[in-house]
């Protein structure tokens, strides 16, 4: 056995594994690893969640799927050009970011694709199954970082929940970064349950939502009462075009008005819109304009701007997401894992939807992943078989 087979290594799966967001996670990963940069954005690696037994930084190992072919070095590079990476790291994590290179397979479906669900699935899930045996991984967690799809009429799996069916199908624990519906699918419901894995999600909340998951519950607090709530996200790059449909914007806003339904107990008036410009590139301005009632009905106005580079807020959640349910695969838990609702805008399972009730649960959980099995505080969630096991 070789040093580098001492520590258990994990692999992180990514689905959409040439874009923006996936592309920051992995030169980011190598760059903390490396000591280049500080961990700043990473949760995981402070006090309250370290020494939990999550893997190390250095321990991820990454590939993918994803439906286009620029190498992962040159998606780097653009990200670069554009100011999202700093500039030099795509030439200084160039091992890390060919590695992951090598470990992405083609997506689907492609433009034409004459598979079945069943050909894609069993593709997807093979192509999983052999990066986990040929890097001698200890388990690997698929991540969808892949574009937003609309959500689904009909019968038919979208690619989305082609994914999670291949991540149950390779023995893998599962989390949905964006609003696509992935493990939500009808069809998926009695697999997920059965197959004793761990899964989180929905939609990463790294702008707008987490704002308004912030103020939701102080206007709530201070007995204010909000009339109405509206806001507008403009923004560029990839998943501003993909916002550009619709359809898929609907999925998107559909989370962030939870948000505001859950604090608030009641629905303002009010409409979110994402409008793409390309110009823009990752940087979104999300604007929130809320208009409240204070004592004897004196009106009132708060209004937020945020202005944050998309990749750059979502990549540290994406490598905590990806240790925290890696660690609960391994610890046996299974199910949903609605302590992860710190992370969503849209969450599995039930949970508080105001941020700070939201970390107070993150930090119970990481309790429990510490905690030794003696202890008897880890299996809380459905018990069921480790993907090890199923396979
Ligand atoms: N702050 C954030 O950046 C943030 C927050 C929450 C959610 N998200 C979500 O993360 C996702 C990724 O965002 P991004 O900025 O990296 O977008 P992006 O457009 O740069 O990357 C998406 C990638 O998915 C790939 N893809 C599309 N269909 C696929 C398929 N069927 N199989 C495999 N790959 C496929 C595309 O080719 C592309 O490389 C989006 O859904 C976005 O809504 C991002």
């Amino acid at each position: 056995m070789s040093a580098s087979d001492s520590v258990p290594r994990v692999g992180v799966w990514l689905i959409g594994a040439r874009g923006s967001v996936a592309t920051t996670v992995v030169a980011g990963c190598a760059a903390m690893a490396a000591g280049l940069h500080p961990p700043t954005g990473l949760i995981t690696e402070t006090p309250p969640l370290t020494g939990s037994g999550l893997p190390d930084l250095s321990a991820l190992v990454f590939g993918g799927h994803d439906t286009v072919d620029c190498p992962l070095p040159k998606r780097a590079e653009a990200l670069a050009a554009g100011g999202v990476l700093p500039h030099g790291l795509p030439a200084a994590v160039s091992a890390e970011l060919a590695a992951a290179e090598r470990e992405i397979r083609p997506g689907g479906p492609l433009p034409g694709d004459s598979r079945t669900e069943e050909d894609l699935i069993a593709a997807f899930a093979a192509d999983i199954r052999s990066f986990v045996r040929r890097g001698r991984l200890a388990r690997a967690v698929v991540v969808n970082v892949a574009s937003t799809e609309p959500a689904p009429t009909g019968d038919a799996l979208p690619p989305s929940s082609l994914y999670a069916a291949a991540a149950l199908r390779a023995g893998c624990a599962y989390v949905n970064f964006t609003p696509s519906t992935g493990m939500h699918h009808p069809a998926l419901t009695q697999a997920a349950k059965s197959s004793g894995l761990p899964h989180a999600g929905r939609d990463g909340k790294t702008g707008q939502t987490l704002l308004r998951s912030v103020l939701g519950p102080m206007f709530t607090q201070r007995a204010l009462t909000v009339r109405a709530w509206s806001g507008t996200n403009l923004l560029g790059g990839g998943d501003g075009a993909s916002l550009a449909d619709p359809a898929a914007a609907a999925a998107k806003n559909a989370g962030k008005e939870r948000v505001l339904a859950d604090t608030l107990a009641t629905t303002p008036e009010g409409e979110v819109h994402i409008d793409d410009v390309p110009a823009l590139g990752d940087w979104k301005t999300a604007w929130d304009h809320i208009a409240f009632d204070g004592f004897l009905g004196t009106r009132m106005i708060l209004q937020t701007t945020w202005q944050g580079c998309d990749s750059a807020l979502a990549a540290p959640l994406v490598l905590d997401l990806a240790r925290l349910t890696a660690r609960a695969h391994e610890r046996g838990l299974s199910g949903p894992l609605s302590e992860l609702g710190f992370y969503f805008k849209d969450p599995v399972g039930q949970g508080p939807a105001g941020l700070g009730e939201q970390y107070a649960a993150l930090v119970r959980f990481a309790e429990r992943l510490r905690a030794s099995p003696a202890d008897g505080g880890t299996r809380s969630h459905t018990e069921g078989r480790s993907g090890e096991e199923q396979r």
